[in-house]
């Protein structure tokens, strides 16, 4: 079999951005996005895409309808299709044996169910969502229960490691591609398959061959690093505040060693995101079932000192603005989890928003990529309240951060967005109340600068 069609499930942050850039580098392939939301596919069909990831629009406009499909008609693109990627969601299950820990699995076992029952030739399914390890186990035992007669399946494990906001560069200079297979003639067969599609624009040298079960696990294992590297920074943020030391400081002259490295020790507020939490979780119950609470305890402690840092620094803007916050108005620069997305999954700016609600503010927020509507549904979410009628009264949405600052006590800068380092502080300043404060979760803004102007900063690491 020499792959010529790729049906993908799921039609979100990861199936959308990756299956834009295989269908840039394969001209030779078709390749069809598939998703049970007719409102994402419409939105993937239209002038304005579901997701804001830089670089995506172009790809998306020169690929679609040419290579590159976005449809509601699942069956058919499976049973069309040589390779299959599944890229549902796995997120934290809600409900039942693992409640709030495992990864809720529904979505990627009603995949291999449809992909069995339609599929009238072989197939080679890829796991491109993260599970938990041995899950390729599990989808290769609904294939085998209920494939038709003669049709065969090779199940592969080909995580995705794009970071959001930087998805299309991280897929077209990938750092590595993972691919783990069954130890059999068959499955080396099926890597071969995948890697040859990859190998259109990806070194061979980055193609890294596993057993599917450390592919698996080195998903979980580089996320639940990358997290780890925060937290530990941000445990480092709280001594130095303490001390009079500067995280800034410390943070470069450890990332000098080339042993440790710079990246990844930005302190911040808390990480976000859809997926160091998730995985984490996941992790930790995984080492619960296998009987190893010494190693679940160790990752839990990356969860638990990144819910510490978030309410560190909501109880310091409190604690700052006199002890009360009740009826005053403040900023929030910034609601996405991180720099140049729409994404607002597990965003630090919700924790923050929640604490600053519960004590009665009143809160303008600004970001430049979210929805109005993104905002009010994670601020009117059961998580965050249980009277979404006086949030809605208690926040006003801006799409423009000198109105959203107006008149305020305070500007809380959530997301490092760029355009927050460029702005006109003297101009911001002289309409605020006095005293005016600024607390800069993010570590973007000249601090200095700042308090010349006359601001109260408070920031993260610093005393
Ligand atoms: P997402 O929620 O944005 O997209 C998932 C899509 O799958 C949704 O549009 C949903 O409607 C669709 N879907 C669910 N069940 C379906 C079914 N049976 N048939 C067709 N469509 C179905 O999720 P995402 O952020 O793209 O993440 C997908 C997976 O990739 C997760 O396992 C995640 O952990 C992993 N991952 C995410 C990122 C990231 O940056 N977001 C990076 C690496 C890995
Ligand atoms: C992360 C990983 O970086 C990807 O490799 C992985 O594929 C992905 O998760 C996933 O599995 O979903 P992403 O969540 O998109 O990607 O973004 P990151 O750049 O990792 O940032 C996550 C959070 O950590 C953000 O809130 C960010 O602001 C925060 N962060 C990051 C810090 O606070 N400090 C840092 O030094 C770096």
């Amino acid at each position: 079999m020499t792959v010529s069609k790729i049906c993908c499930i799921g039609a979100g942050y990861v199936g959308g951005p990756t299956c834009s850039v295989i269908a840039l580098q394969c001209p030779h392939i078709k390749v069809t996005v598939v998703d049970i939301s007719a409102h994402r596919i419409d939105q993937w069909n239209s002038e304005k895409l579901p997701i804001y990831e830089p670089g995506l629009d172009d790809i998306v406009k020169k690929q679609r309808n040419v290579n590159l499909f976005f449809s509601t008609k699942i069956e058919e693109a499976i049973d069309e299709a040589d390779l299959i990627f599944i890229s549902v969601n796995t997120p934290t299950k809600t409900f039942g044996v693992g409640k709030g820990r495992a990864a809720d699995l529904t979505y990627v076992e009603n995949c291999a169910r449809t992909i069995a029952q339609v599929s009238t030739s072989d197939k080679i399914v890829v796991e491109k969502s993260t599970v938990p390890v041995r899950a390729a186990e599990s989808i290769l035992k609904i294939l085998s229960a209920n494939h038709k007669p003669k049709v065969k399946f090779q199940v592969l494990s080909n995580p995705e490691f794009l970071s959001e906001g930087v998805a299309v560069e991280n897929l077209l200079n990938a750092d590595r591609v993972l691919i783990g297979h069954e130890e059999t003639a068959d499955g080396l067969l099926a890597f071969k398959e995948l890697s040859n599609i990859y190998l259109n624009w990806i070194p061979e040298k980055k193609i890294l061959r596993t057993n599917t079960w450390s592919s698996e696990l080195t998903k979980l294992a580089a996320n639940a690093f990358l997290a780890q590297r925060i937290s530990s920074i941000n445990s480092m943020s709280v001594i130095c505040e303490v001390t009079g030391a500067d995280v800034s400081e410390v943070a470069k002259g450890i990332g000098l060693d080339s042993r440790i490295g710079s990246k990844f020790l930005q302190a911040s507020v808390g990480f976000g995101g859809s997926c160091f939490q998730k995985d984490l979780l996941n992790l930790v119950y995984i080492c619960e079932c296998l009987n190893i609470p010494q190693v679940a305890a160790y990752w839990q402690q990356v969860l638990d000192m990144n819910v510490y840092q978030k309410s560190r620094f909501s109880n310091k803007i409190i604690e700052s603005l006199f002890n009360t916050v009740t009826g005053k108005k403040i900023t929030m620069f910034g609601f996405a989890f991180k720099k140049d997305t729409g994404d607002t999954r597990e965003s630090p700016a919700i924790h923050v928003a929640k604490t600053l609600l519960d004590e009665g503010a009143q809160l303008n927020i600004y970001d430049p990529k979210v929805e109005p509507e993104q905002i009010v549904k994670d601020l009117t979410h059961p998580y965050v309240t249980d009277n979404p009628e006086k949030v809605i009264k208690s926040i006003e949405i801006h799409d423009n951060p000198y109105t959203a600052s107006h008149h305020t006590h305070a500007i809380v800068i959530c997301t490092e967005w760029d355009i927050f380092m460029e702005l006109d502080y003297e101009k911001i300043y002289s309409n605020m109340v006095k005293p005016a404060f600024i607390f800069d979760g993010r570590k973007i803004l000249d601090h200095d600068k700042l308090t010349t102007i006359g601001f109260q900063v408070h920031t993260i690491g610093k005393r």
